[in-house]
């Protein structure tokens, strides 16, 4: 090789290992070992975030590890079925009232802000439990609704609540119905379109779901998706065919709904990544996860899908909508499926995707984190722009000694957003109300140093249901905003901003919101409001 070369090849070299090291975003741990790893994530209206995994996994029977609620700790070699982590302090305590099985079970925050949780394996198949979150230093568990039980069992099946407060159970293994919380009379009731979308190794489990502002439910499964009318139970429209493969259970990419905005007339929703077809039956864990995304307007007209490519190919990623708007693509694999011990080549590089840049400059590759996050992990956005990745556990039980070993660890991953360089911008919320209502104005105060006034946003995000690559009911909603007042108190300036609350709740359903002010890109820390 002449010099020339080699010294131009050890340049460019240089260029790449610099621009690596200075990719965005950095990662913390913030639990070492939670003694549990999480399939099933939310963060609750008090800033603690309740785990969930499934039964019978630690050595020993399970009974084995019941132990006094009044004195919660666990007996050394057991692991909790259920815990919750307290952001202040970074502990977890275990719960102990999940009595049956939450296996690839689905759940949602009901409008008074407790979590309804439903369905899963064996004895938990037809269940339904609740979680009434408390304050961090209180103690609050799970209940099973016991007499209540789901009309049909449901394994793999995605909740949605709607405008008018009722939880909707949409789907799971081998269960092409729907049925809602609180029942009602009648049962479930039949949705021939998922066995439609059912093919030789399923593909429809766990269907994306997003309630779409005109009040539709816009529902994926396979590579199929609808416009679904839940009162009459009809297909009010059809999609066009997703080219580039299956993109549910067991061959999962990931979905968002993009932030609504303006008049909400208009949702897009986006759909990454995905197995490739036969890889879950095959067993081809070598087999290249799908680099595409596809993009359609769900409210429009005659709309199509816009394809785009990911930096990478992953399976199994995590969609974050952050309180900007971007979606944050972590966690997964980048060949492989679904399912146990059926991946390989763990993806960690997140990925930032920007819906508002012109197409071919959405994608941003951040810092890679360093443990695997494959089958049975989760990413959930926290009050105070970070997400928490938990999980991790591809093997059939907890298993610390074979490849991508059972994950215990919980870490932070902060957005580029949250960098010291930022931190000057970034506001903070000094006044919110406790609850608004529909269509209502209200008032928001923020202060802070260099506020772009005029462009201030105020953002309500819900806390979703993190399971299997889906995030079930993850809404981001940005309200109307004018500046009121400019008030300067003791050298600090503070703007009152005026609000208005979503118009109804097919824009947002009731229920607990983070509310975020955002300023140039950067979030302020969270403050909980209920929308009534
Ligand atoms: C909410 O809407 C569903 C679907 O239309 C309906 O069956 C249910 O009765 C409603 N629930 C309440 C509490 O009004
Ligand atoms: C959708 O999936 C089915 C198999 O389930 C396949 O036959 C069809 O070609 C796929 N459509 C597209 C557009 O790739
Ligand atoms: C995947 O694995 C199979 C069997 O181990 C092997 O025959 C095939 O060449 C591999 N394919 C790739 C793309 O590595
Ligand atoms: C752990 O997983 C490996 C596969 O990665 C498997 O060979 C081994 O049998 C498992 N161990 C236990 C105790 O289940």
């Amino acid at each position: 090789m002449k010099p020339s070369r080699f010294i131009l090849l050890l340049f460019m070299w240089m260029v790449i290992l610099k621009s690596r090291a200075d990719l965005l975003g950095t990662w913390e741990l913030l639990v070492d070992d939670a003694r549990i790893a999480s399939m099933h994530t939310v963060v609750t209206r008090f800033n603690t975030v309740v785990l969930l995994d499934r039964i019978n996994l630690g050595p020993g029977p399970k009974s084995d590890c019941q132990i006094d609620p009044e004195h919660p700790a666990l007996k050394p070699g057991c692991y909790s079925q259920s815990a919750i982590l307290d952001l202040t302090t970074n502990k977890v305590r275990p719960l102990f009232k999940t009595l049956t099985d939450t296996w690839c079970s689905s759940g949602q925050f009901m409008s008074d802000g407790t979590l309804l949780q439903t369905g899963g394996f064996n004895d938990g198949f037809q269940k339904i439990r609740k979680f009434t979150p408390c304050e961090a230093t209180s103690f609050c568990d799970w209940a099973e609704l016991g007499e209540t039980e789901l009309s049909e069992g449901r394994w793999y099946s995605t909740n949605q609540i709607l405008p008018n407060g009722s939880v909707i159970i949409i789907g799971g293994r081998a269960a092409a119905s729907v049925e809602l919380f609180p029942p009602q009379g009648g049962g479930a009731v039949k949705f021939p379109f998922l066995a439609e979308a059912e093919d030789m190794q399923m593909d429809n489990c766990y269907p994306y779901v997003h309630l779409l502002p005109n009040g539709y439910l816009f529902v994926f499964a396979n590579n199929l998706s609808v416009l679904y009318d839940y009162t009459k139970n009809v297909v009010v429209k059809r999609f066009p065919q997703l080219v580039g493969g299956p993109r549910n259970y067991p061959s999962a990419g990931s979905s968002v709904m993009l932030a609504l905005k303006g008049d909400y007339s208009t949702a897009t929703v986006v759909v990454c990544g995905g197995a490739q077809y036969g890889a879950f039956h095959d067993w081809r864990t070598n087999a290249t996860a799908r680099q595409s995304c596809g993009r359609i307007v769900a409210t429009g007209e005659d709309p199509v899908w816009e394809m785009e490519a990911m930096p990478v190919g992953r399976i199994m990623g995590d969609m974050v909508v952050l309180p900007t708007g971007d979606v944050l693509i972590v966690n997964g694999a980048e060949a492989g499926s679904q399912g146990f011990e059926l991946a390989s080549k763990p993806c960690l590089y997140p990925v930032l995707y920007r819906p508002d840049e012109p197409m071919g400059l959405r994608f941003v590759t951040l810092n890679p984190g360093s443990v695997p996050r494959m089958y049975h992990s989760t990413a959930n956005l926290l009050p105070d722009g970070r997400v928490l990745i938990a999980g991790s556990n591809p093997h059939y039980f907890y298993n610390f000694t074979g490849e991508f070993p059972t994950e215990l660890s919980i870490e932070a991953f902060s957005p580029e957003y949250l960098s010291p360089e930022r931190a000057s911008t970034r506001p903070t919320i000094v006044e919110l109300p406790e609850r608004i209502q529909y269509g209502g104005g209200f008032d928001v105060v923020v202060s802070g140093k260099f506020l772009a006034v005029g462009l201030l946003e105020i953002n309500i995000a819900s806390a979703p249901f993190a399971t299997h690559s889906f995030s079930q009911g993850q809404r981001l909603v940005k309200l109307a905003v004018s500046l009121s007042a400019v008030e300067d108190v003791d050298g600090v300036w503070m703007y009152r901003l005026t609000c208005t609350a979503p118009p109804d709740g097919s824009v947002a359903p009731p229920g607990y919101y983070m509310v975020f002010a955002v300023n140039l890109g950067v979030p302020s820390v969270a403050k909980w409001v209920q929308l009534i």
